[in-house]
């Protein structure tokens, strides 16, 4: 089979390493692939005054599969104060490259797994009766709506004129906004289109009856937020009643979902949510399966193909420079394990799952969040794996 090529965007602080160590996974695995590095981050930021170049962009364009490890954000002024003296004139404003790729290629479709690893001392625990002690095991994948919604990016404070006699027409601005000074408001929008909610309704769904899910369930807040929220309960209730009658669909709301996380958590199969619901729900679930550390996903347009994997914790600058890397790379590997999937290479991501597996479940090899330490760098003396190490216990337990 032809080589691939997999364009490597490790971004900033750890997610540097965490790919690094990924790939030598992928290569011990037999995972045939050329890499090459894309621009993305801080650095670049700092520097051009743009963190996602244009040739970046290129080359995902070119090679449509990209592997990315994390991303360094900061509030706009923050970021104006890091920026080049000479960039500081030209007026540019910082937005997240993660959020300027998603929208650039359209990878419309997220999806997060949270699946529980047998052995895994991180897994959510919780009391039944007298002393007894349950450990739920969670296997829930959530569908995010990747690109509208509150990321859309269309905002404003001090709204323009036209923005605002539009809003004006609406009677409840008018009731409960329009005494305030114009230049005391911001505005968010929240922008759903009936296309890109079927497209993450369709893809949940389909993902439900592929690996025999029973329900999905849409997680939202439709008794409030009756227009968008409303649609997207709707529409999954035509989709279901007509495409997917033998799967059962459930409707949570956010706030609620989130109370019933440690309450029946191995409860739910595939959830599905808009794009801040889905960030929120995702990291939710995460928290049960063992946290950031764990917690991976992929995001992709499935009409051009191209995809991004990536794992959802951030560059977490404060372990960045340690001697020896802390950080648990598990996440990125699996991240690339859903890669692996999306090119039809399920045998050896099902080769590096079971590798993982074994690694968590026999316990010997356990970085500092999985050994329940602070993340400090005296770790590793304390008996915690390195990042290296744990990718190496991975690379052993391949064979
Ligand atoms: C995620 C992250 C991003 C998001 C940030 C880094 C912009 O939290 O991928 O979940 O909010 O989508
Ligand atoms: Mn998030």
């Amino acid at each position: 089979m032809a080589k691939r090529t997999i364009v490597a965007l490790p971004g900033d602080g750890i997610g540097k390493v965490v790919l690094e160590e990924t790939i030598r996974v992928l290569d011990a695995a037999g995972f045939k692939a050329d890499y090459v590095e894309g621009d993305i981050g801080w650095e670049f930021w700092k520097t051009e005054g743009n963190p996602l170049p244009q040739r970046t962009l290129d080359l995902l364009e070119k090679h449509k599969i990209a592997l990315f490890g994390a991303i360094t954000s900061k509030p706009k002024d923050a970021a104006f104060a890091e920026l080049s003296p000479k960039l500081q004139e030209k007026g540019l404003v910082y937005s997240s490259p993660i959020v300027g790729l998603r929208q650039h290629f359209g990878l419309d479709i997220c999806m997060r797994p949270c699946r529980s690893y047998k052995g895994n001392p991180l897994n959510f625990i919780k009391r039944g009766i007298g002393d007894e002690i349950i450990e739920p095991m969670v296997d829930v994948v959530i569908f995010r709506q990747n690109t509208e919604g509150l990321y859309g990016g269309v905002e404003w404070s001090n709204p323009p004129e036209k923005v605002y006699e539009a809003l004006m027409t609406h009677p409840k601005f008018v009731k409960n906004f329009s005494k305030t000074p114009k230049e005391e408001l911001s505005v968010s929008t929240r922008i759903f289109t009936k296309k890109a909610t079927e497209r993450i309704l369709r893809a949940a769904f389909e993902h439900a009856k592929k690996y025999g899910y029973k329900s999905v369930t849409v997680c939202e807040k439709p008794n409030v937020i009756r227009e968008t929220s409303g649609m997207m309960y709707k529409m999954a209730q035509e989709i279901q009643k007509s495409d997917y009658p033998e799967i059962e669909l459930w409707n949570t709301n956010i706030d609620a979902q989130m109370m019933w996380l440690t309450k029946n958590p191995d409860n739910y199969g595939v959830i599905v949510a808009g794009n801040m619901f889905g960030d929120i729900v995702s990291d939710g679930f995460a928290g049960l399966i063992g946290g950031l550390g764990f917690a991976c996903s992929a995001q992709f347009n499935p009409d051009s193909g191209i995809g991004v994997f990536e794992p959802t914790h951030g560059s977490a600058p404060k372990y960045a420079d340690f001697d020896v890397s802390i950080v648990n790379p598990i996440a990125m590997v699996e991240s690339a394990c859903m890669m692996l999937d999306f090119i039809d290479e399920n045998e050896i991501a099902t080769k590096i799952r079971k590798a993982v597996a074994k690694v968590i479940a026999e316990g010997k090899v356990q970085t500092y969040d999985m050994a329940k330490m602070s993340g400090k760098a005296d770790v590793i003396e304390k008996g915690a794996a390195s990042t290296q190490e744990m990718a190496d216990a991975i690379i052993q337990s391949l064979k």
